[in-house]
C-alpha cells in the first residue's frame, strides 16, 4: 500500500529540482500527477521518465487562465484532484539599491500570485469533493530574512500568512492548508548560487550539509498523504537544524 494510492495530484514548477522530486515520490507512493512548469517541454521530459501515471502541461503560475488549465487537467484526466502543490519559484537577488522594480514583482508575482492561484483554483474543486491537501512551498528565507533577497523573503513570508488563512477558509470541508520551508537544497537555484555565500550557509547548519530534493519532497509526501489528516495550517522547516 503506497501512502497516495489512488490519489491525483498537481505540481507545479515540477520540471526539475524539488519539483520533480515531489513528482518522483507522489507517483512512488501510488498518486498520478500533472507536472506543470513555464517550459512546458522539459516538463513533458520528466513526466516521461516517471515511473508511473504522469502527464505534463505547459503552465505560467502568474497566468490564471494556466493555472486553471492545469487543474482542470488533473480532473479530466484523473476524475478529481486530491493534492496541489505550489512549488514554481524563481529568485532575482540583489541588494534594495541595486533590485529593480521589475526584479521585486517578478519574484512576488511567481511565489505568492503563484501560490494564491494554485490554492484558490484547487480548493474550489476540493470543497466540492470534500476532502484534499494542498502544500505550499515556503523558505527558511521567509522566517528569517536573507541579504539580497527583499523579494524573495517577503514572497516566502507571504505564503505562510497565505497558507494560514487559506487553511483556517478550508478546514471545514476536509482540506488541509500546509507549507515546508526549505533551508538549502542542492538544485540548479542554488548552485548558481557564488561559492563563498554556499560555504557561509553551509557554516550555519548545525547538520554540516545542504539537504537534497528528495528529502523535501518526503516531507510533501507526508502533508499530502492522511499520515498528516490532523494537521492544517503549518509550516515544516526542512533545514537540518539552521536557523532554528
Ligand atoms: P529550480 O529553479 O530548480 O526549479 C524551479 C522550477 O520552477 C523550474 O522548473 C522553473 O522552470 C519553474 N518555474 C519558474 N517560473 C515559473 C512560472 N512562472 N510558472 C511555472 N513554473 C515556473 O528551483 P528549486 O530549487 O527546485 O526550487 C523549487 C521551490 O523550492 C521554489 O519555490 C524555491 O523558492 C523553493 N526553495 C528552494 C530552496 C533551495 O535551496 N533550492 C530553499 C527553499 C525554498
Amino acid at each position: 500500500m503506497g501512502l497516495l494510492d489512488g490519489r491525483a495530484a498537481v505540481v507545479t514548477g515540477a520540471a526539475r529540482g524539488i519539483g520533480l522530486a515531489i513528482a518522483q515520490s507522489f507517483v512512488e507512493h501510488g498518486a498520478s500527477v500533472v507536472l506543470g512548469d513555464i517550459d512546458g517541454a522539459a516538463a513533458w521530459a520528466a513526466a516521461e521518465k516517471l515511473d508511473g501515471p504522469a502527464v505534463a502541461m505547459p503552465c505560467d503560475v502568474t497566468a490564471p487562465g494556466d493555472v486553471e488549465a492545469l487543474v482542470q487537467r488533473c480532473v479530466d484526466e484523473y476524475d478529481a484532484i486530491d493534492v496541489m502543490v505550489n512549488n514554481a519559484g524563481i529568485t532575482r537577488d540583489a541588494s534594495m539599491p541595486k533590485m529593480s522594480l521589475e526584479d521585486f514583482t517578478a519574484v512576488i508575482d511567481v511565489h505568492l500570485r503563484g501560490a494564491w492561484l494554485g490554492t484558490r483554483t484547487a480548493a474550489a474543486h476540493m470543497r466540492a469533493q470534500g476532502r484534499g491537501s494542498i502544500v505550499n512551498v515556503s523558505s527558511i528565507s521567509g522566517k528569517v530574512g536573507n541579504f539580497g533577497q527583499t523579494n524573495y523573503s517577503a514572497a516566502k513570508a507571504g505564503i505562510v500568512g497565505l497558507t494560514k488563512a487559506a487553511a483556517k477558509e478550508l478546514a471545514r470541508k476536509n482540506v488541509r492548508v500546509n507549507a515546508v520551508a526549505p533551508g538549502l537544497i542542492r538544485t540548479a537555484m542554488t548552485e548558481a548560487m557564488p561559492a563563498a555565500a554556499w560555504e557561509a550557509k553551509m557554516a550555519e547548519i548545525p547538520m554540516g550539509r545542504a539537504g537534497e530534493s528528495s528529502e523535501v519532497a518526503d516531507v510533501v509526501t507526508f502533508l499530502a498523504s492522511d499520515m498528516a489528516s490532523y494537521l492544517t495550517g503549518i509550516v515544516i522547516e526542512i533545514a537540518g537544524g539552521r536557523h532554528i
